[in-house]
């Protein structure tokens, strides 16, 4: 810790001390800045339990995304990363602040249905001096990217099915990374009700159908990405006490097309008698 970063006593040094914990930089002073007006940070500058938690989800990962867009940057001068269900766009900020400034290189695009959010993370772009990130204010499906390149799709509690949006939409644009942590899941656990068959034990109640409806869900995607030609990684984002929707989905492309996943996902939703919508969509 240099003499700068150190505590200094009162709001501010507390402040000071948990971001230098938190932040990956030996610097987290130039960020204050971001954060602030991200509402991460108080206007006192202080870190606050619901502020901390999001701040430390984001970094994680940014962390974790980090390889990725490291090998995304060696293999193009400007790589594009969509950011879907952008919301106030904590983590293309964050990727943007860690990563991609200090590379002077590459793109990220905010993609979120609620106009006002998509004018505030224009003005903070603008006021930041981040002049490759963009934003449009669109349903992820319906979103047209300049240049529709797109090498990294990030969807990060893409509400219910907009994560199904956000995987259709890397598809489309043969992204070659996508990192999906999905958020709450309700056409499963809709399709499963009342259904009958050897399996129904496991949804019978409502709120396990809903558990069991999310889980199913996210083997789904994950087989799905695998039929597709992606190697994939499930793992959890961050420890539970951080968010309750903590999967993370890592899908790197390697082009080839697994028979043996396609064959495993038209098993699974055979014996579970549905058929979620994504899968209008399986090759
Ligand atoms: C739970 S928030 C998460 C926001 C952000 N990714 C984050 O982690 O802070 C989900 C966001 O996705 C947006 N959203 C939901 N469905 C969408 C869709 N089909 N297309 C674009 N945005 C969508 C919502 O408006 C909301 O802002």
């Amino acid at each position: 810790m240099t003499r700068d970063d150190k505590p200094t006593p009162g709001k501010t040094g507390q402040l000071k001390e948990s971001l230098a914990d938190l932040w990956p930089t030996p610097r987290p002073q130039a960020s204050i800045p971001l954060l602030k007006a991200l509402h991460i940070l108080t206007r006192e500058g202080a870190l606050n339990a619901d502020s901390r938690r999001k701040l430390k989800q984001t970094l994680h990962f940014t962390q974790i995304l980090r390889p990725s867009l490291e090998a995304l940057l060696a293999a193009s001068d400007e790589p594009v990363i969509a950011d879907l269900g952008a919301g106030k766009s904590y983590l293309g900020f964050i990727l943007y602040d860690l990563v991609l400034n200090p590379a002077g290189r590459g793109r990220v695009v905010g993609v979120e249905t609620r106009e006002e959010l998509i004018e505030k993370s224009r003005a903070l772009a603008a006021e930041s001096g981040f002049a490759r990130m963009e934003f449009i204010a669109s349903p992820i499906d319906r979103a047209a990217l300049r240049g529709g390149r797109v090498d990294m799709v990030t969807a990060l509690h893409a509400c219910d099915t907009a994560t199904d949006d956000a995987i259709r939409f890397a598809l489309r644009h043969e992204a070659k990374t996508i990192a999906l942590v999905p958020c709450c899941q309700a056409e499963m656990a809709q399709l499963l009700k009342g259904r009958a068959g050897p399996l129904r034990e496991l949804w019978r109640h409502p709120i396990q159908r809903r558990e069991f409806g999310a889980h199913v869900t996210n083997v789904i995607r994950g087989l799905f990405l695998e039929a597709h030609g992606y190697k994939v990684r499930v793992t959890e984002l961050t420890g539970l006490e951080h968010s309750l929707k903590n999967e993370l989905i890592l899908a790197e492309r390697h082009q080839q097309r697994d028979a043996r996943a396609k064959g495993e996902l038209e098993r699974l939703v055979d014996q579970l008698g549905v058929r979620p919508a994504l899968l209008d969509a399986l090759d």
